[in-house]
């Protein structure tokens, strides 16, 4: 981070103590809880704190990120943490990016939005590719305004028929690269080494522990 006249900034610690995990999802939250256990952090979820949850205008993972974390931050009085991610597909212009779980619609349907990726993909001709990756933003946000924020990706391929039942949302038609099995195939423990969230977590363990 860089300040006004564009010298760098040392990036801001976590004091060990209370975080709010501006989410209201609680296999997110619950991993995120696992992931921060080993460095004193004591998780508190948004919905505990009946936190509202903003409206996503943000154009890039990061801000949306930001802006969930800043909000929880200045409501909470405490250091909040926001994940933001989503799947960015080459050859629809990396669409669904940010909107990856409006594609599911309000029943929040993945069966449905991994066919409309698959359609949209089809609809480009046989020459369109199959690549894709997800993307991961994290965004820690103290209660004076200062934010870091941090980016995770993963690249892979996107298949069909859809494979596995583990994992969520679009894990079962995106198989990583290197691997011949798709995320929904793939060991919880082995997918959350290796995903885009594991990646943005390494980065801000490394920067803020
Ligand atoms: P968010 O809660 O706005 O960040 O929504 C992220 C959406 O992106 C999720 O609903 C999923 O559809 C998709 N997504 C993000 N990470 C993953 C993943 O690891 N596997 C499968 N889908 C994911």
């Amino acid at each position: 981070m860089s300040d006004e006249f564009g010298q760098e900034q040392a990036i801001r610690k976590l004091a060990p103590g209370k975080l709010v995990i501006a989410s209201h999802n609680s296999g997110k939250i619950r991993e995120i809880a696992e992931l921060l256990g080993p460095y004193g952090i004591e998780p508190i979820s948004a919905a505990a704190l009946d936190l509202p949850e903003p409206e996503e205008t943000g154009t890039t993972f990061i801000a949306n990120a930001e802006l969930k974390a800043m909000q929880a931050a200045d409501l909470s009085g405490l250091p909040a943490l926001a994940d933001d991610s989503g799947l960015c597909v080459e050859a629809l212009g990396g669409n669904p990016g940010l909107f990856s779980a409006r594609w599911a619609g309000p029943t929040k349907d993945f069966g449905f939005a991994m066919q409309k990726v698959w359609d949209g993909i089809e609809a480009k001709g046989p020459d369109a590719g199959h690549d894709a990756h997800f993307i991961c933003a994290l965004a820690l946000a103290w209660p004076d305004g200062h934010v870091e924020a941090f980016e995770g990706r993963v690249d892979g391929t996107l298949v069909w028929p859809p494979r596995g039942d583990k994992g969520f949302g679009y894990d079962p038609m995106f198989v990583p690269l290197g691997y011949d099995i798709s995320f929904g195939e793939m060991a919880a423990e082995k997918k959350h080494a290796m995903s885009h969230r594991a990646d943005a977590f390494a980065q801000l363990v490394k920067a803020v522990f």
